[in-house]
């Protein structure tokens, strides 16, 4: 069974709230109902395989295998592969926010995000960035067409990728003038501790 999860119409959960009465101490009712429709094997976790079975971008693709692991990777606290229910409610949380952003910075509802509307939304966002460095990203994620667009997954690998590289750069710009000198050793570092 395949709930679209994420898209602007998510179906109704049958029995939310006999479902939710069950949720554990800080966990909101409506991800727990969904984390149990997640864990299809009942395990009480979510694999990187439940995951991509119940995200959906709005043109019905799966999200793909490095955003799912991305996100694994940054709520799964015991470093096991899955996550529990806390972590799912806050991975739930996480997507929310994101696909709100999405939603937002798609202007004409069509789905997915364009060139334009990315440049906007990384401008938005408080990134300085050039229109080649959008366009660098619309070549490496979109995939190929006359008018190529960004669904939802990538959206969410993308700008996550950003907000951690900033973070990791803003702590080296300490006088906050936008360069840094770095060493090789210290690029690398930098680099491969933040990937996700
Ligand atoms: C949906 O978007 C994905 C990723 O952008 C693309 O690879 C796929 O071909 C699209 N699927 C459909 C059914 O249009």
């Amino acid at each position: 069974m395949r709930f679209r999860l994420l898209t602007a119409h998510p179906l109704q959960l049958p029995l939310l709230s006999s479902a939710a009465r069950g949720a554990p101490p800080g966990v909101d009712p409506e991800a727990y109902s969904w984390f149990q429709s997640v864990d299809s094997d009942h395990s009480g976790c979510i694999s990187i395989k439940e995951l991509k079975q119940a995200l959906v971008n709005s043109n019905w693709s799966s999200f793909n295998d490095e955003t799912c692991l991305m996100m694994i990777n940054m709520f799964d606290k015991t470093k096991s592969g899955r996550i529990d229910v806390y972590g799912f409610s806050a991975l739930w949380k996480f997507i929310q926010q994101w696909k709100n952003l999405f939603q937002q910075y798609d202007r004409d509802r069509s789905g997915s995000i364009s060139y334009t509307e990315l440049q906007q939304a990384l401008s938005q966002m408080g990134y300085n960035l050039s229109p080649q460095f959008t366009q660098l990203l619309v070549s490496r994620y979109c995939p190929r067409s006359a008018s190529p667009a960004m669904q939802l997954d990538r959206f969410i690998q993308v700008c996550t990728q950003l907000q951690v590289l900033t973070e990791a750069f803003r702590e080296k710009d300490t006088a906050v003038q936008g360069n840094i000198r770095l060493s090789f050793e210290d690029f690398v570092t930098m680099t491969a501790s933040r990937l996700l």
